[in-house]
């Protein structure tokens, strides 16, 4: 197999992998075999310089994965209509103006995603600049070259660094940057040998090494002495600058492997190709949707795949409900709207949920041990239905016994996810153990809004009103009001565990 048959057979592979990983299983066969995937429409992804080319097709890659991209672009104008083409295709891309060699915008563009999305998860640094063409090189515009490669590369990483989300699955920076800067090519590179291994060597590459190279082959542009310096001779200020932000990358992959567990940030930087993009005056020969893919690839790996096969006994198991608690939720069921007020009292074998229905009735009912379940209004209707459950209410460890699906943001929280009996998928927050929202197989989905241990209802407010004991008496049948019916799956499901 020839050299480029086997670089598009590892792209095909690296496809494969990114499109397996964003696979959400949902049969049971599948979910056996797939691998969950660690992103949601919750991850963040930046992607500056985004408005055009390999920033442009990165951005769309993700989107369309699902995460939620930020497009930047120094002009607002081309970035708001770049965003709009992606908008009108459903995806999720929001823009922020963000110029990488302004301070400024840079600061105005850290303050706006932290205070909009509280951080971010992936940044994609892509923005660069190239003057030369051809055999060109001119080291006219040397300055602004490397001012944006390295420089605005390395103030965007520092800014970011901050605010990127802590997650199990590690933060993701990816650096766009070339193979035209590497460190010990053939060809093209630096010609002073103990500089050359200074920055290969761990040891002394740092900060200073890198700024001052670059910074004293500015000064030789300055003063005209360039050409003798020994720099590489193939678009010199592009090379410098991409192999300095290949040796930063390096240098800083290695700082941030120190982070704590569940504050993880990888970073990598990788090379294109030649590509057909306005930088090259679209003479490469590689597309800008294949020249994207392996930043994706590089944001989306994970090699913490969690799939129900890989499952340990070492696996999480669900935090058993507390004996007593009120919870208030948002319900959405099949798109009937309501919020549900949620009384939990396990030692009196009781269970009360108040369900104000949007724009509707208050509805109240009341389940017992017993297997009796009274489901009333309290207002002039009167109306009442009595339903039986002859195993009872949930018990606290309703849960136990379920698939451990791995974890994945939830409503702006990292949850463990279970899956039970198909029948439910149960988010319970990592940092604290309380639900954070579950949803039953058949579209009944609950988003926890407040959660109280330990608050009991006083007793009086569990009582059934009397005109339910009436039709009781008189054996009448009663309410035939969808709404109040109760799932028949929750039956079922209750008789399975
Ligand atoms: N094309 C290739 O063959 C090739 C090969 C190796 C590496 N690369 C690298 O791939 C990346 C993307 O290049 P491309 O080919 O897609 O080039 P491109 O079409 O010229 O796109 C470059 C992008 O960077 C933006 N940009 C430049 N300076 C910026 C700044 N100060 N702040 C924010 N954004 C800025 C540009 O914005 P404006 O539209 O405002 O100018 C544009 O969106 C670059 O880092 C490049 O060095 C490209």
């Amino acid at each position: 197999m020839g050299k480029k048959e086997m670089a598009q057979e590892r792209r095909e592979q690296r496809r494969q992998e990114i499109s397996l990983l964003r696979t959400i299983p949902y049969s049971d066969q599948q979910r056996r075999k797939m691998i969950f995937s660690w992103w949601s429409n919750e991850t963040m992804a930046v992607v500056t310089g985004s408005n055009r080319g390999i920033g442009f097709e990165i951005a769309h890659q993700l989107a369309s994965h699902g995460l939620t991209v930020v497009l930047t672009s120094r002009e607002t104008r081309v970035g708001e209509e770049a965003t709009k083409i992606m908008q009108e295709k459903g995806l999720n891309v929001v823009f922020h103006q963000l110029d990488i060699v302004d301070p400024a915008s840079i600061e105005t563009f850290s303050d706006w995603i932290k205070e909009n999305y509280g951080g971010l998860d992936i940044l994609i640094n892509n923005a660069g600049v190239n003057f030369n063409f051809g055999t060109d090189n001119s080291v006219e515009y040397a300055e602004t070259v490397i001012r944006t490669n390295y420089f605005g590369t390395k103030s965007m990483i520092k800014a970011m660094i901050p605010l990127m989300k802590p997650s199990p699955f590690g933060a993701r920076i990816v650096n766009v940057t070339s193979r035209l800067g590497r460190l010990n090519g053939r060809r093209n590179r630096i010609a002073n040998v103990s500089l050359r291994q200074q920055l290969e060597d761990n040891d002394s590459l740092s900060e200073e090494l890198i700024d001052s190279t670059v910074n004293s082959f500015l000064e030789q542009v300055k003063n005209g002495t360039w050409e003798s310096g020994g720099w590489p001779q193939v678009f010199t200020d592009y090379s410098l600058s991409k192999l300095a932000a290949n040796a930063y990358t390096r240098l800083m992959a290695r700082i941030l492997s120190d982070q704590p567990e569940g504050h993880k940030m990888y970073m990598n930087c990788y090379c294109p190709g030649w590509v057909k993009t306005a930088m090259t005056d679209w003479a490469g020969h590689t597309s800008p949707e294949v020249a994207a893919d392996t930043a994706v690839w590089l944001a989306l790996i994970s090699d913490q795949f969690v799939s129900a096969l890989e499952i340990d006994s070492t696996d999480p198991i669900p935090s058993p409900w507390p004996h007593q608690f009120h919870a208030t939720t948002i319900m959405n069921y099949t798109g009937g709207l309501r919020q549900v007020d949620l009384w939990y009292d396990w030692p009196n074998k009781r269970y009360l949920h108040i369900n104000q229905y949007q724009l509707g009735k208050k509805l109240y009912g009341v389940e017992w041990q017993n297997g009796t379940s009274f489901y009333f209004t309290l207002d002039s209707t009167e109306e009442c239905t009595i339903r039986h459950f002859p195993v009872g209410i949930l018990r606290p460890n309703w849960l136990e016994g379920a698939n451990y699906m791995g974890q994945r943001y939830k409503d702006g929280f990292l949850c463990n996810v279970w899956d039970k009996i198909d029948f439910i998928h149960y988010y319970e927050d990592v940092a604290t153990q309380i639900p954070v929202y579950w949803h039953f197989y058949d579209g009944l989905i609950e988003h926890i809004i407040t959660f109280e241990v330990g608050k009991v209802l006083e007793d009086s407010k569990w009582q059934a009103p009397a005109y339910c004991f009436k039709e009781i008496e008189k054996g009448k049948k009663t309410l035939q009001d969808q709404k109040v019916q109760d799932h028949s799956l929750l039956t079922s499901f209750r008789e399975k565990i």
